[in-house]
């Protein structure tokens, strides 16, 4: 069944937010939760994060960024296009509760995933102290929700164009060293990012959930396409996760298999430009 966009928005280079209607899933969907879609009728499947929801007129937000060429296909739809299919809500929801002060960590699109959790934690009564990394100031995504979605709101920048100069595990390192309290994290972003995180929050004895984001392609548990180790057990992401204790996660492994199939995107770009030319 196709669904409709309502809404398309240019946020930052590659990246783009979508309002698209989809009233059953606008109806369930619960933070930390994702789709599955697929653009045209050739397109492969991949998740996206439900970034938000209108109950009301029954839309779902999607924050992509374009890496390959699924997300440029859904990049390439306008205002009023078709998505050919979408299947949701998938994954368990972020677990929601007034845990006293946590902290949402974001990097990169991860910062997306990161803002339905920080409102329900919110929500839930927590004080949410939302830390946000990106490499310069241009690639910042979603800076005014997220400050409403917090409590307090910090910006790292890599290179010092805004914010503070560093890291986002460089903040809380800091602040668990001025101890302050944090009752429980969680982390969405880069694998590297996500593996600094859980360390630091290892070593300071805080809770930490990471959402992984794996290479996907049945979404059922069928096709292990998304397996991961957590505490030595092996664990699919589609049906188990997306979140998992990140102080268990062999975040070493998840690298290594997010470029399993570097070597045939490579390919298949190659054959497509030289298709391209003949
Ligand atoms: P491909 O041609 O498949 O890949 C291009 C490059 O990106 C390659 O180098 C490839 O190794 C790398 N890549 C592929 N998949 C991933 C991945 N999952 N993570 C990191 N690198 C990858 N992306 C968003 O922009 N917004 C979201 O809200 C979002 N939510 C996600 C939620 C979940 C549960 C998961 C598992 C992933 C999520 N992603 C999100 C990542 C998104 O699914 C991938 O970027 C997408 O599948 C890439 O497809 P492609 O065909 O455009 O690129
Ligand atoms: Fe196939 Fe998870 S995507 S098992």
């Amino acid at each position: 069944m196709p669904y409709k966009i309502l809404e398309k928005k240019t946020l930052a280079d590659n990246v783009i937010s979508l309002w698209v209607e989809a009233p059953q899933i606008a109806k369930k969907r619960k933070a930390g939760q994702f789709i599955i879609l697929r653009p045209n009728d050739k397109s492969e499947r991949i998740p996206l994060t439900i970034a938000g929801v209108k109950k009301d007129a029954g839309a779902i937000r999607l924050i992509a960024q374009v890496v390959g060429d699924t997300t440029r296909e859904l990049a390439d739809l306008n205002e009023g296009d078709f998505i050919r299919d979408l299947a949701g809500p998938l994954g368990h929801p972020t677990p929601i509760k007034n845990y006293g002060t946590v902290a949402c960590i974001g990097g990169g699109i991860g910062v997306a995933p990161m803002l339905p959790i920080a409102a329900a934690m919110k929500e839930a009564g927590n004080h949410v102290v939302t830390i946000v990394g990106a490499r310069t100031k241009e690639l910042l995504i979603l800076e005014d929700e997220l400050r409403e979605a917090s409590s307090e709101f910090i910006i790292t920048t890599d290179d010092g164009s805004y914010g503070e100069k560093g890291f986002v595990t460089d903040v809380l390192k800091k602040r668990i060293a001025d101890s302050a309290k944090i009752d429980f994290a969680a982390a969405i972003g880069p694998v590297p990012m996500m593996k600094a995180v859980a360390a630091v929050t290892k070593e300071a004895g805080i809770p930490t959930i990471a959402s992984l984001n794996t290479i996907m392609i049945d979404g059922t548990g069928m096709c292990g396409g998304c397996r991961v180790t957590i505490g030595g057990e092996v664990k699919y992401t589609c049906v188990d996760g997306p979140e998992f204790d990140a102080h268990q996660v062999d975040f070493d492994e998840l690298q290594n298999r997010l470029g399993t199939y570097r070597e045939q995107e490579n390919k298949e770009e190659h054959n497509c430009k030289l298709e391209g030319k003949v």
